[in-house]
């Protein structure tokens, strides 16, 4: 277990996209698998966007945003993970499709493999005991937008053992993230902060009737946000962030954790934020 040539990522949605980016940018052959070859070519022409973007910026060279593209394979069968030293799992935040997904990885992948589940607010132990060998199963957890947030964090699940924990750090930093240890407790690091915080700041909107513009106003003109906290859990998705409250609530029985009631009305309403064009704004 050690160096990694290859790595496949599992689910090509916003988390899943972001990290084969960020592989392929790090000079690394990624095989990347969707449910569909439609919604995996959606993801490669993301990426191309995204890249094309940087060379028209002047961060990146036209020949190197070509080589990046040319490293992604894309497949729809989890067969072609078997020559993979690292499989990322970026699939829907649902634990049982997630052990589904890890006993047929476990059977496919060499034994050497180190198996990461982007997870956010699931149990990685849960998700590793689904397989035979949960000593290589590890959390990495990226941050949206991906390429843009520099945390990973790395999450050591109760068997988790050491080389395959240390090789997912090390390919952390070697893709550019600023890795930081920590165990499988729920939300983690940041989610653990930052979920009841964006709880509370959703209800302060119906306390103190203040505006979702001037509240993010307030929240990055007076705490210094780089974005404000209804812009923050627009782009997150509406649907994302009330299912991790309610798989943390679960959990902690904490009742800010608990997702406001007017979260879910909206993710009832189908206002899911950026990716359905409104959320607490209107997007094109
Ligand atoms: N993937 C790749 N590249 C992207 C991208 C994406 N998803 N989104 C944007 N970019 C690129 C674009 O090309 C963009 O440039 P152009 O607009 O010129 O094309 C470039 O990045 C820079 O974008 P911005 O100018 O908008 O960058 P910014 O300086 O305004 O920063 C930000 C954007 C990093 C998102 C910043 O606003 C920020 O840090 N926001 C907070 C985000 C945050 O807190 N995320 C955590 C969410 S919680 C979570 O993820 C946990 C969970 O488990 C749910």
């Amino acid at each position: 277990m050690g160096e990694i040539r290859n790595v496949g990522v599992v689910g090509l949605g916003a988390m899943g996209a972001g990290i084969a980016q960020l592989c392929v940018e790090a000079g690394v052959d990624t095989v990347g698998r969707e449910v569909s070859a439609e919604l995996g070519e959606k993801a490669r022409d993301q990426i191309g966007h995204f890249l094309t973007r940087k060379v028209e910026k002047g961060q990146l060279e036209q020949a190197a945003r070509d080589e990046a593209v040319g490293r992604l394979t894309l497949t729809t069968e989890l067969d072609d993970f078997a020559d993979c030293d690292l499989v990322i799992e970026a699939i829907v935040e649902e634990l049982e499709p997630k052990r589904e997904l890890f006993a047929e990885l476990d059977r496919i992948c060499g034994p050497a493999a180190v198996l990461a589940t982007n997870t956010s607010a699931l149990s990685v132990t849960e998700i590793a005991a689904a397989t035979t060998k949960p000593g290589r199963v590890v959390g990495m957890h990226f941050f949206n937008p991906a390429p843009l947030m520099p945390l990973v964090e790395i999450v050591r699940a109760e068997l988790t053992a050491d080389a395959p924990y240390e090789t997912a750090y090390a390919f952390g930093e070697r893709i550019g993230k600023t890795p930081i240890r920590c165990h499988d407790t729920p939300g983690f690091v940041v989610n653990r902060v930052l979920i009841p915080l964006l709880n509370d700041c959703i209800r302060v909107l119906d306390e103190s009737r203040v505006t979702p513009e001037d509240l993010d106003t307030g929240m990055k003109g007076g705490a210094g946000w780089p974005m404000g906290p209804c812009a923050l859990v627009d782009l997150v998705g509406i649907d994302v962030h009330v299912h991790a409250s309610e798989a943390l609530y679960e959990k902690t029985r904490e009742p800010r954790m608990a997702p406001p009631p007017r979260l879910v009305a909206m993710r009832n309403a189908g206002l899911l934020g950026r990716k359905s064009g409104r959320g607490f704004y209107a997007y094109d």
